[in-house]
């Protein structure tokens, strides 16, 4: 069969290599442009990437706040932050769930990579699924404490007086067990950064919950596969933190601790040292 351009006269062929030549060409150069870095489209103003499709954006819901009140906002955020601790005696006093439910949303608002939101919430109230999970965190933590922690880590823990026994487990009056989904529905649908992601929603949570007026323990029971198999979760999703909620018992006490002062953590690049 004649190719599509055989029967054309001489000049014109020479015409069309020339015009195809210069489309490749220039195909180069815009392929390699775009590759310097996300490319702003001048008339939507957004980044859009070279060879991705369009996908739909939304104006930017952002409220610029007056500066006294940015700093009042975080004066109080500070504030609210520094009274949080780690509470191990709870009481058995019930405590609102849609208060913790919505908190569980809040956390559900995190960053993820690709947004893939890697994380599943397991809220407990049953009260005998509660004691399950105490009998068998307290199994592993037996083990932890007599044979695999350590003496350098027993050393560590020392100062927070925690030993084998987890009454909180079955006092709070609900535990929230964070899962990490290390891939989808399918091993095809990838995640990334799945710890990130879920340590960010997890202190989301943390912070919530403490804004609310209710009192966490950040618990991680060593090992902690025995919750994935209590909980009756799928392969794809890892055990990553166990949250007791619920009002402190009375006469509460926590370790005495202090914080690192913000010129230990902070380390400033403004350019004024050079
Ligand atoms: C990842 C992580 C794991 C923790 N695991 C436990 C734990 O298993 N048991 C416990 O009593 N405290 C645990 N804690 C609580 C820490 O001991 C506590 O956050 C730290 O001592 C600071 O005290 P604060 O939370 O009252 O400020 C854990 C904290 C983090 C961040």
């Amino acid at each position: 069969m004649a190719k599509p351009t055989g029967d054309l006269p001489l000049d014109a062929r020479h015409r069309l290599r020339s015009l195809a030549v210069f489309v490749v060409i220039s195909r180069i150069f815009s392929i390699r442009k775009h590759t310097d870095g996300p490319r702003v489209d001048p008339r939507a103003g957004r980044a859009t990437l070279a060879g991705m499709p369009e996908s739909p954006h939304v104006p930017l819901a952002f409220r610029r706040r007056p500066l006294d009140e940015m700093r009042k906002r975080s004066e109080r955020t500070l504030e609210v932050a520094r009274g949080r601790r780690s509470v191990r005696f709870f009481s058995r006093e019930p405590i609102p769930l849609d208060v913790v439910e919505r908190c569980i949303a809040t956390a559900a608002t995190a960053p993820s990579g690709a947004h893939k939101q890697p994380w599943t919430f397991c809220l407990v109230t049953d009260p005998a699924l509660k004691t399950r999970i105490r009998g068998a965190a307290e199994a592993e933590e037996r083990e932890f404490y007599a044979k695999r922690a350590p003496a350098s880590w027993l050393a560590d823990l020392a100062p927070f007086a925690t030993t084998a026994s987890k009454p909180f487990l079955e006092d709070a009056p609900a535990l929230i067990v964070v899962m990490a989904q290390r891939f989808g529905a399918t091993r095809e649908d990838a995640h990334y950064y799945v710890t990130e992601s879920v340590g960010i929603a997890t202190g989301m949570l943390i912070a919530a919950l403490h804004d609310a007026g209710l009192a966490t323990l950040t618990h991680t029971p060593s090992p902690m596969k025995f919750l994935a198999e209590l909980l009756g979760r799928p392969s794809s999703e890892r055990p990553f933190l166990l949250l007791p909620v619920g009002f402190p018992a009375e006469g509460c006490e926590v370790p005495d601790l202090s914080r690192k002062p913000l010129e230990a953590v902070l380390v400033r690049y403004d350019g004024s040292a050079s």
